[in-house]
């Protein structure tokens, strides 16, 4: 495309749909759950000079900040090099002043055998979605039972299941089991529809230009 009307969309874009302009948080890798003992960097997605630090809230504190409190980063992104259960929480990027903030993303890391790889961020409307249920030692077998708010909804011989098409009826909170090794923690699993997608072309206009 070219420049200028690459800015004009870019400004169109802004003025239709994003008004909020929430900026994002990138987690690495992309998932919602841990083993205990791996590590996470979290990324606060910023496009301007703004100062950000990632704050989360745990059982145990709020509003603790990444650096002195726990992780180590510089500000912009935060270096969690070994997980543990208790650092299961909310987690989000803060401007130094306090007053804005980035989406949330929770962050489950289980002391157990078992995590379910669901997504961090929301999920399209429309879109398929793929959980995969792994155990941290190859199982014998990987056959897994798949939850939904409590209620089984499939198994699944491979340990994956997909979600065809998924729609706001398909949110809610999910979790897994594989036999012999035990169940996954507990993952919400949000599905959005135009706000989002607005906020990922803006993301891809703002790439090209
Ligand atoms: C974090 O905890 C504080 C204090 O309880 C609460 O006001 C705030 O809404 C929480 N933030 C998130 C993102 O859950
Ligand atoms: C995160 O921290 C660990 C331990 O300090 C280090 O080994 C690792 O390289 C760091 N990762 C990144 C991407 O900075
Ligand atoms: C985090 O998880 C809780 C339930 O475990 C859910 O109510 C909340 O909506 C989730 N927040 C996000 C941003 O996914």
């Amino acid at each position: 495309m070219e420049g200028t009307s690459v800015q004009m969309l870019l400004a169109l874009s802004s003025l239709l749909c994003c008004t909020t302009n929430q900026i994002g948080v990138t987690v690495s890798p992309s998932r919602s759950q841990f083993f205990e003992g791996e590590s996470v960097i979290l990324n606060c997605e910023d496009d301007s000079s703004a100062g950000w630090t990632l704050r989360r809230n745990t059982s145990r504190r709020t509003r603790t900040q990444c650096g002195p409190e726990w992780g180590s980063g510089d500000g912009l992104s935060c270096n969690i090099s070994y997980m543990y259960p208790a650092d299961s929480g909310v987690y989000w990027c803060e401007s130094r002043g306090g007053g804005a903030s980035s989406m949330v993303v929770n962050i489950s890391v289980s002391g157990g055998s078992v995590i379910l790889q669901s997504p961090v961020l929301p999920v399209m409307e429309g879109h398929d979605l793929t959980l995969s249920c792994q155990s941290k030692t190859p199982p014998s077998n990987p056959s897994a039972a798949f939850y939904k708010d409590g209620s089984l909804i499939r198994t699944e011989p491979t340990g994956h299941m997909t979600l065809q098409h998924v729609s706001r009826s398909d949110e809610g909170l999910y979790k897994c089991h594989i036999r012999d090794h035990g169940e996954s923690p507990s993952s919400w699993i949000s599905v959005s529809g135009e706000e989002l997608h607005c906020h990922l072309t803006m993301d891809f206009l703002h790439a090209v230009t």
